[in-house]
């Protein structure tokens, strides 16, 4: 399909390659003059129609998650989970770090009574509870807290340069935000206890081999978010309930049997029969004509 970028994705691409003060404003001014809210450590723009682009903007710091970057992070896909202009998101990095973890100066001096008390990390959760589809689209480095919001999306498209890892024993530490646990449903038991336990890093190319992303796009500055923005265009341009059963149904893999899970998929697959989507879909098909959805 032909995609047409709106001028605040080619300016994305540039931010990847010069993320000056100046343009970040300028970026800033573009996002707030599509209606969208202007963050301190994100950046919320509209780079096609039915897709918003969620750009993390801690640079100097590697994109660290804190937990000021996370509340904004929230309060964003929240609104736009909400925001019926919009069919499906993407959370990018720079070309240099997706994230880089956690934030380890915010969390070194915290105590045990801090984070059990306060439930450190447990609003990370939000993002996966999403209706629409969000795509992660990872260049460089997605290490730690990185990789744990990168599993956490529906979707990774990762650039040749992405580097994943889980490297928190080496802080004394293990994964807090799901890696142990999502990591073991992509790549099983051996490859995820070797990650978690040695710290080591593994490339995009043994992501895709291993199945944690869905492909590495080809190299190229800003390709990958392009990438994602062409497939989340696509999935935007179905019937939104559809959508949001299918992501349903195949998340319920994740915490059902295959009979539990086999039989969800079949009752929403049931369910989908009580809307004009599905009469417009399968007319369509039948007229030989593209069907129009009017997401009801
Ligand atoms: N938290 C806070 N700051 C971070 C950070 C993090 N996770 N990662 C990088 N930074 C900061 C660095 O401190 C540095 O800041 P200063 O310029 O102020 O010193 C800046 O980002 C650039 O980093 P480097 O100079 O280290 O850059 P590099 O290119 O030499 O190395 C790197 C890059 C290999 C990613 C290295 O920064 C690194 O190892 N970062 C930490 C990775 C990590 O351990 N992540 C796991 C965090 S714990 C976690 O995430 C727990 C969880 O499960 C939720």
């Amino acid at each position: 399909m032909s995609l047409r970028l709106t001028p605040s994705i080619r300016l994305t691409r540039f931010l990847r390659l010069a993320p000056s003060p100046s343009f970040k404003l300028y970026l800033r001014a573009m996002s707030s003059g599509n209606g969208n809210k202007v963050y301190e450590n994100i950046i919320v723009s509209r780079p096609a129609e039915g897709v918003a682009l969620i750009t993390l903007n801690r640079p100097k710091a590697l994109n660290a998650l804190s937990s000021p970057l996370f509340k904004e992070l929230n309060e964003a896909t929240e609104e736009l989970d909400k925001d019926d202009s919009v069919g499906a998101l993407v959370l990018t990095g720079s070309d240099r770090a997706f994230a880089a973890g956690a934030d380890i100066k915010e969390m070194k001096d915290k105590t045990f009574v801090d984070v059990y008390q306060n439930k450190f990390l447990e609003d990370w959760t939000k993002i996966t509870g999403l209706r629409k589809p969000i795509i992660a689209a990872v260049s460089g480095y997605a290490l730690g807290g990185g990789c744990e919001l990168a599993l956490m999306c529906d979707i990774i498209l990762a650039s040749p340069t992405a580097v994943f890892g889980q490297p928190e024993i080496n802080l004394g530490v293990i994964p807090g935000g799901g890696g142990t646990q999502r990591l073991i449903h992509a790549i099983g038991k051996s490859r995820t206890m070797e990650l978690t336990l040695t710290g080591r890093n593994f490339t995009a190319a043994e992501a895709e081999a291993w199945g944690v992303v869905s492909r590495v796009v080809p190299e190229g500055e800003g390709k990958v978010v392009e990438e994602a923005v062409k497939m989340a265009s696509v999935i935007a341009s179905k019937s939104k309930v559809a959508v949001q059963a299918g992501k349903e149904a195949v998340n319920a893999a994740y915490e059902m049997t295959l009979a539990e899970g086999l039989r969800f998929e079949r009752r929403l697959f049931h369910g989908l029969f009580a809307t004009q989507d599905q009469k417009e879909g399968m007319s369509a098909f039948a007229e030989k004509r593209k069907p129009t959805w009017n997401h009801s």
